[in-house]
This record gives structure tokens, sequence and C-alpha cells, in this order.
């Protein structure tokens, strides 16, 4: 089996493809909300630093697991570590769990780009004022087309999935990044022409450290492993398709600069804009929805730009959704002998019943909370600042303590021996204690 594994076709394809996981809505969606609700400058330095310390050797870690074991994360313990790793292998329940919270609430994201491009295309968009905004974006949120628009994503998800390795997921993300890339760079020029971008700047860029709590630091680790796709076994699935030849550290490297680069990017569009437009920088999961029209109907050629935007944030969540269902389909169909096809209709039906509670949850659902959060919140505070830190951990445990350090200096082959021992010493000192310590400091 190990032999006929798919290989992703080229080093392009592995770039693109790792990189179509990690960035997503949670570059464009969820890092300007997170960093609006949690003050902006401060949020993004304690953020930076989560990825360059924690977040580079861990997806190193999972990197070496995957091609190491060529398996799904629950595979890849039970091959790793020393007999059979029983206890190891329920960080793959962990995976597999935050996996299918992620798709449930992000499918619901992803459906509300449908709807926007849609507007954007029978320009119903621009006919609604912007102090009307709000009111429109709840009053789409709160029916049943939200409902719809999210089936629609998990049904565009199973016909990618099903597409296979390399036809489906390479070939989608090798076109898509690039363009995705230059339509950011394009509309953050244009908002540094914004009369509000130098108050937008001093937001995002300028540290105030007097606001920074508990909350804000597990925030920043939080999203700094929901934009990166870490401590579930994503990158791990992915480098189990990697061929020999890959460089890890230099993938690990490439993937996590270009995330962080499109999240600031992000943010230099969105920010001087709200300061422009008046908007809420802590309005929280809409912000971005509210203030990203009035940034292209502003433009010439709005309509243009809005499809165009909202095409590529679709394509770009769906090569995030497709990443989050190969956990679960690799773990049923390796694990359990299920044909592909089962394991995507099994993963896409439970996700299904989540995804429209999800849904629901910002309309007729609104009032059932749980500890305060919505069952959307709930989902996404669950996994992205409980299960993801927390699968993390456990893998640089793993990797720094359990995993032979051959295995280690082999897969990460031809990096320097000191960058080889400074990737080992975060994997066993530095990252899981960090995670363990956010935890503790917030608890
Ligand atoms: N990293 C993706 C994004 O930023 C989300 C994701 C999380 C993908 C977990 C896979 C696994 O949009």
């Amino acid at each position: 089996m190990t032999q006929n594994r798919p290989h992703f076709a080229t080093r392009l394809g592995v770039i693109a493809t790792t990189v179509g996981s990690a960035v997503g809505l949670g570059n464009i969606w969820r890092f300007p909300y997170e960093a609006g609700t949690h003050g902006g400058g401060a949020f993004l330095i304690i953020y930076i630093a989560c990825i360059a310390v924690i977040g580079i050797p861990v997806i190193c870690a999972e990197f070496v697991m995957g091609r190491a074991s060529r398996r799904n994360i629950f595979g890849a313990f039970r091959t790793l570590a020393p007999r059979g790793g029983r206890w190891w292998q329920s960080v793959g329940v962990l995976g597999i769990l935050g996996s299918v919270l992620i798709l449930s609430f992000y499918s619901v994201v992803a459906g509300w780009t449908i709807e926007y491009l849609l507007q954007s295309l029978a320009g119903t968009l621009d006919a609604v004022a912007s102090s009307e905004r709000q009111i429109a974006f709840d009053r789409f949120t709160g029916g049943w087309r939200c409902v719809l628009w999210t089936v629609v994503i998990l049904g565009l998800n199973c016909a990618i999935v099903l597409g296979g390795v390399r036809k489906g997921i390479e070939r989608v993300s090798n076109l898509l990044m690039p363009l995705l890339f230059i339509l950011l760079v394009t509309l953050a020029v244009n908002s540094l022409l914004l009369p509000g971008a130098a108050s937008g700047l001093e937001f995002l860029f300028r540290p105030d450290f007097s606001t920074v709590d508990s909350s804000v630091i597990l925030g920043a680790l939080g999203q700094a492993f929901f934009s990166l796709s870490l401590g579930l076994g994503t990158m791990m699935i992915y480098a189990s398709y990697f061929s020999p030849a890959t460089p890890l550290l230099k993938s690990a490297a490439t993937t996590a600069g270009l995330d962080t680069l499109v999240a600031l990017i992000a943010g230099v569009i969105i920010f001087p804009a709200v300061f422009t437009f008046g908007a809420e920088p802590a309005a929280g999961p809409k912000l971005v929805f509210e203030v990203l029209p009035d940034i292209f109907y502003r433009m010439p050629g709005g309509a243009v730009w809005s499809t165009l935007f909202f095409l590529l944030l679709l394509l770009a969540s769906l090569t995030s959704t497709i990443s989050m269902s190969e956990i679960s389909v690799a773990y049923l169909s390796e694990q359990w002998g299920m044909s592909r096809r089962k394991a995507v209709a099994l993963n896409s039906g439970i996700v299904l019943v989540l995804g429209t509670l999800c849904a629901l949850s910002f309309g007729p659902l609104s009032d059932f909370t749980v500890c305060g959060k919505t069952i959307f919140e709930l989902f996404d505070y669950v996994a992205s600042n409980i299960i993801m830190p927390l699968g993390g951990m456990l893998i640089s445990v793993f990797v720094g303590w359990v995993l032979k350090r051959q295995t280690f200096d082999l897969e990460l082959k031809p990096a320097p021996r000191m960058l080889l021992n400074a990737l080992v010493f975060s994997l066993r000192f530095i990252a899981p204690g960090a995670i363990a310590l956010i935890f503790i400091v917030y608890i």
C-alpha cells in the first residue's frame, strides 16, 4: 500500500496544496475579526510569535510524522510509536473531532461567500446602503438560504475530495493561490489610499500591551493553529503524499511565511476600510462581510472586483475544506478499509447535520447557547482554542520525546544540524511548555 500511495506531482503542487489548506477563511475572515476584537497590534505580535516559536516546529513535526509513516494521523502514531502507541492514537480522536467541528462551522462561512458572490453578480450587493448592510447580513444569516449554501459547500467539497489526491486537490490549488495573491495585493494598495488608512494601520501595527490579557494570548495561539491548519493531522496527511525528495523544512517555512503574509495583507485591506467607513473593529464574525462591499463599490468597476474576490475566496475555502475532510476520509479508508466514496459519504453526512445546526445558530437557534456561546461560536472556540493547540502540544511531545531522533533528522535532511537541534529543543520544551502555560493561565 505504501508504494502505491499517490504523490503530489511537483514541488509547486506540494506548496500549493499545503498553502491551499492553510490559506482560507482563517486568514481573510477570521484573522481580521480576531485581531479586531483583541485590540490589534499587540494581538498581531503575539500571533506572529506563536507562529514562529510554536507553529513552524509543529508543522515540521507533522510533516515528519506524515512522511515517515505514510499514514493518516492514527496510522502514523501506530507505526511510529513503540508497541503500536495505543495511548498516542487518542491524539487521532482529537484530530478527527476537531476537523469535523471546524468543517461544520467553516462550511457555513464558506456558504456566505456563495451568497456574496451571487449578489455581486446580480448587482444587489451594491444596492444595499452602508447603513443597512448589517441588517441585510443578519437577515441573510438568519434565513434559509444560509442553510442551503452550507449544504452546497458540503456538496462541492465531496465532489473535489472524490476526485482523488492529485487530480482534485493539486489542480485546484495550483491555479488558485497565485491568482488570489495578486488580487489581495491590489486590494491592499487600494485600501492604503483610503482616508482612514493611517488610523487602520496604526490599529493593526502599533501594539498596546496594556489591553493584553489571557484571552488575547489564547486567541492568538488559537488563530495561529487555525490559520496553519495545525494540530489535527492535516499537514500530516498531506506530508504523507509528499515525495521523498520534498524538502520539509523549506516547505514548512514557505507555508508558514505565505500564510502569515496573506493574513497581514487581509489586515491591511480591512482595517483602513474599517476606520474610513466607521465600522466597529470588534464587530466579530460579520466584520469582513460588512466592510468588504464598501471597499469594492468605491473602486471603479466595483462589481467586477467583488465578483472576483468572492469567487477566489470561495475557492480558497474549498482548498481548506478538502484538507479538513482528508483527515477523516484517509482515516476511514486506511484504518477501516472503507472505500473512499463511503468514507466521504459518512464524513459529509455527519458534518451536514452539525453544519446545519451551526447555520441555524444565526437564526432559529440563536437563543440556544452553551456557556454563553451559540453552537457556531462553541464549535469554533472548542476546536480552535482547545483541540488544535492540545493536539499540537501532544504531537510536539511525541516527536520531541518519543520519536527516534534518527527518523527526525533523516526526514528533515539536508537541514543544518543547528537548526535541527533548535527544532527539537522547541518540540521538547518550548512549544509544549508555552501551550501548557497558556492553558493554565487562561483557566
Ligand atoms: N487553515 C485554514 C484557514 O485558514 C483552516 C483549516 C483549519 C484547514 C484546520 C484545515 C484544518 O482557513
